[in-house]
């Protein structure tokens, strides 16, 4: 079987009668059918094929069996955003009355799912720490059904041991779900070590550009089934022109990840040596508490660090200020280096307890390193750290 990098280039649908090399875009909502026969056997499934782009398009199917092949997964489904991923699995799967397992570092948005929204459904959730993985299994009740976490995880950094999780959701016969987002299908592959299933916002690295939304489930085909069944009936589904744009992105995922790893790690221990930075974590670190694990795991250790800045929640709103190159905002895994105070923006919604429970100290700052000169972007951070 070929590697990732020919993969990720060469998983194309095939060739319309023009030939073309690189794959043209489908526009188009529906499908035509040449009779009425042809129709039946379509949407009673006798025939694979594609009928309304809610359900399938040409462009979405290949990013999806790119993304499918590269995790090493059956199956696979593509959303719109990264948190329709995670709602049309979580919803899919769950009934009233389940409960599901979680580590408490999740991205916002999906901790607000666990705390506000689930609840309505009669979906319960206990969260463990990040660094209390041993007393997962004391949480597990008779209700759990699945086991979740992100690793490297939104926004502290912090690494959970995916082989432990896979021992452990089986060991339970709980469904094990990684987001992989901060990862990547290029980094880490959670298959390999037990998960049932992966998602991803492909917003960040998998876009890597900062154009486009969507997001991505993929894993065992039985619960791709349900999932797309779902989804097919509730529309999150990814547009045909977003998934034409990620699926060429991730032909240069490989490249672009190699170099923004390398950035990464060498601010990462310029931050460490050079400057006042409190608790820099990134995951290929020596310094990181798990920095054996991640290196089991991972291929490389991703573009985001974390760091604290002494002085708290002042001290990190006049670091970002200082800034003159990095951009100000509130996404990650793009080309330009951001940087983001998660206490004021992606998780402000939280209560101060909820953040501090979740490792989100006042002062912690959110690097995503992106792709300009590696000196530039310290000479920056250390610029506005100094001033
Ligand atoms: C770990 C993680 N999961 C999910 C999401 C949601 O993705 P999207 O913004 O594409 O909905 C994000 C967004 O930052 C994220 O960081």
């Amino acid at each position: 079987m070929s590697k990732i990098e020919t993969i990720a280039i060469r998983t194309q649908l095939e060739r319309t009668q023009y030939q073309e090399h690189s794959t043209p875009l489908f526009l188009t909502s529906s499908y035509v059918f040449e009779d009425a026969e042809e129709m039946r056997a379509a949407f009673s499934e006798e025939k694979e094929r594609n009928i309304y782009s809610r359900f399938s398009n040409p462009n979405t199917s290949e990013f999806i069996e790119k993304i499918a092949i590269m995790e090493g997964a059956e199956a696979g489904f593509a959303f719109a955003t990264g948190m329709s991923a995670v709602y049309s699995t979580l919803a899919t799967l769950l009934n009233s009355g389940d409960h599901i397992v979680s580590a408490r570092s999740v991205f916002g948005s999906t901790h607000s799912l666990f705390t506000k929204y689930f609840p309505k459904w009669n979906i319960s959730h206990t969260y463990f720490n990040v660094n209390e993985e041993d007393k997962i299994e004391s949480l597990i009740k008779p209700e759990t059904k699945i086991l979740f976490a992100e690793s490297p995880t939104n926004p502290g950094v912090d690494i959970l041991d995916l082989e432990n999780l896979g021992r452990i959701a089986k060991k339970h016969n709980l469904l094990l779900i990684i987001d992989n987002c901060f990862a990547t299908p290029y980094l880490q592959n959670p298959i390999k070590f037990g998960a049932d299933l992966v998602i991803h916002s492909a917003t960040k690295l998998i876009d890597g550009q900062g154009r486009v939304l969507g997001g991505v489930t993929v894993g065992r085909e039985d619960l791709i089934r349900e999932i797309y069944l779902f989804s097919r009936n509730t529309g999150p589904a990814l547009s045909p022109f977003n998934a034409w744009i990620l699926s060429k992105s991730l032909e240069t995922l490989p490249v672009r990840l190699d170099r923004h790893c390398e950035n990464a790690l060498k601010i990462a221990e310029l931050l460490e040596k050079e400057t006042n930075a409190e608790n820099t974590k990134y995951p290929f670190l020596k310094s990181h508490p798990k920095y054996e694990v991640a290196k089991k795991q991972m291929k490389l250790g991703g573009n985001i660090i974390s760091f604290e800045i002494k002085g708290g929640l002042e001290a990190g709103r006049k670091f970002i200020d200082n800034l003159q190159l990095c951009s100000r905002s509130a996404n990650l895994g793009d080309t330009r280096t951001i940087v983001t105070h998660p206490a004021s923006t992606t998780h402000g919604r939280l209560t101060e307890e909820e953040r501090l429970e979740a490792g989100i100290k006042p002062g912690l700052v959110r690097i995503s390193v992106g792709l300009e000169n590696v000196e530039d972007i310290f000479s920056d951070l250390k610029r506005a750290l100094n001033t």
